[in-house]
């Protein structure tokens, strides 16, 4: 018997898809794990003000404690040693690095030191980080004081608070990314009065120009010394025409597609935004200058981003372009057939890997940029810690949406890496802690502890099958 499960083992490493070097790797984001909100000198994020106004999350909790990471750091590690998984996505926080948030105000050395510990555990754990700048915890200071995310002086705050990441973790890190999801941050995010004519537009230029001079940055003073990566990390569901045969469908999937992903990655990988865009949304959409497209274009040493799940799409009811949804004009709804995740999010396996597929089409083109999926995953239900220790759902989800990844790389597409979203249950934004995407359970409370489900095992067992030879640290 012992035999045949070895003969098995070998006979699955044998077949697996995954080129030598792919990086299997978990996520997580300050805020959503960190708590210690107020420790070591830190300030409030504009996440951290808005959860504490009445009735803003669904559940009325904030990310005050969360998992407690700031201080649990280690545990965290030695669960992604326990779980074979060696690449670890995080970001930091720049209200805790920088609290006045303005350039030239004073770092935090206690968070630099902080995070600093962190890092060498991270390393003498043989664990490779991935760091993300900006994972929506902007220093509420900025938006109290400021324009926020608007304010013409955002990119050069940025910049400043980037620097000082740069210069004190640059020992540690070698793969950065500026932005998690600008898409995510102009449309979605907050600040319920805005006005949605112009300030999503605003708002994603304001990013696009933060990151093009981070990245500058990056590459003139800090990459030869520290010969490592940087990038944006972006966002987007698969959008499929309701009915494929009909051309006002088909434009329809095109334009969801070209105002979520287009409208950051054609400036980053080409230096403009989509013609689609540029025509619908006219003078409300500002414009680079040709110092910044040459800037944006290329800005990326790989193409990474977050994805969870799939529409069909048609086109919408608005009669005029005046704002955001209208300028899209596009309905979305789900397939009655497609089963749904906690978030009422449809499971769309087959979206990943038609996705990858676009992506290598549109942007890759032949090229060597390499693919990243840096977020996948999904909220299960999971009242009690028995629910979390049976995750089936989550399992089946992993398991399918990993067998599209694969299947992409078997037709010849150059993915080199898949991070779970997350390692941890987390403060889920509005939904508060009421939505569970960890592979590991976090019991809330003040003092909150771990306990693994079955899919954390489930990928342990995964990587190890699917792991041919020894893994090159980026
Ligand atoms: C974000 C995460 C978030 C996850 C699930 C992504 O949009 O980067 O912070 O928790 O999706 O909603």
């Amino acid at each position: 018997m012992l035999k045949i499960l070895h003969l098995a083992a070998l006979l699955l490493a044998v077949c697996a898809k995954y080129p030598p070097g792919f990086k299997f790797g978990a996520a997580t984001a300050a805020l959503q794990i960190e708590g210690a909100w107020l420790q070591d000198n830190k300030a409030p994020s504009v996440w951290d003000n808005l959860a504490h106004l009445p009735n803003f999350t669904a559940d009325g909790t904030a990310p005050d404690i969360a998992a407690d990471s700031y201080n649990r750091y280690k545990e965290d590690i030695d669960l992604l040693v326990e779980g074979g998984i060696k690449h670890y996505r995080m970001s930091l926080s720049w209200p805790r690095i920088v609290p006045r948030g303005r350039r030239g105000s004073k770092v935090n050395e206690k968070a630099i030191k902080r995070y600093t510990e962190m890092f060498q555990y991270i390393r003498e754990k043989g664990i490779t980080p991935y760091v993300t700048l900006y994972h929506w915890d902007l220093p509420a200071v900025l938006s109290l004081q400021g324009y926020g995310l608007v304010d013409r002086y955002f990119p050069d705050d940025f910049l400043y608070y980037a620097d000082v990441v740069f210069k004190s973790f640059k020992d540690y890190v070698k793969n950065w990314y500026t932005f998690n999801e600008p898409w995510v941050i102009s449309v979605l995010e907050v600040m319920k009065d805005r006005d949605k004519a112009t300030k999503p537009y605003e708002i994603g230029h304001n990013l696009l120009i933060a990151h093009a001079r981070t990245v500058k940055l990056y590459r003139e003073v800090y990459q030869s010394e520290n010969k490592g990566v940087i990038g944006m990390v972006f966002n987007t569901g698969m959008s499929y025409p309701k009915n494929p045969e009909n051309p006002k469908d088909v434009e329809a999937a095109y334009r969801a597609m070209n105002f979520s992903l287009g409208w950051f990655a054609d400036p980053v990988f080409f230096g403009d935004y989509p013609e689609v865009m540029k025509q619908r949304v006219g003078r409300r959409l500002p414009r680079f200058n040709e110092t910044e497209r040459q800037w944006l274009k290329g800005s990326s040493d790989f193409f990474a981003f977050n994805h969870y799940t799939s529409s069909l799409t048609e086109e919408g009811t608005f009669q005029r372009q005046t704002d955001y949804n209208s300028d899209v004009n596009v309905t979305s709804t789900n397939n009655p057939a497609w089963k749904l995740t906690d978030m009422n999010w449809p499971i769309v396996p087959e979206g990943i890997h038609d996705l990858i597929v676009r992506i290598n089409e549109h942007y890759i083109r032949g090229s060597k940029v390499p693919i990243y999926v840096t977020e996948n995953g999904m909220a299960n239900k999971e009242t009690t810690s028995e629910d979390a220790k049976n995750d089936r759902a989550r399992i089946e989800y992993l398991r399918d949406y990993l067998a599209n990844v694969e299947k992409a790389i078997d037709e010849g597409v150059n993915v080199m890496g898949y991070f779970v979203w997350s390692l941890l249950d987390n403060f889920e934004w509005w939904s508060g802690f009421s939505k569970r995407f960890g592979i590991v359970r976090i019991n809330y409370g003040t003092y909150p502890t771990r306990e693994t489900k079955a899919s954390f095992y489930w990928y342990r067992n995964y990587i190890k099958d699917k792991t041919t030879s020894e893994e090159v640290v980026a």
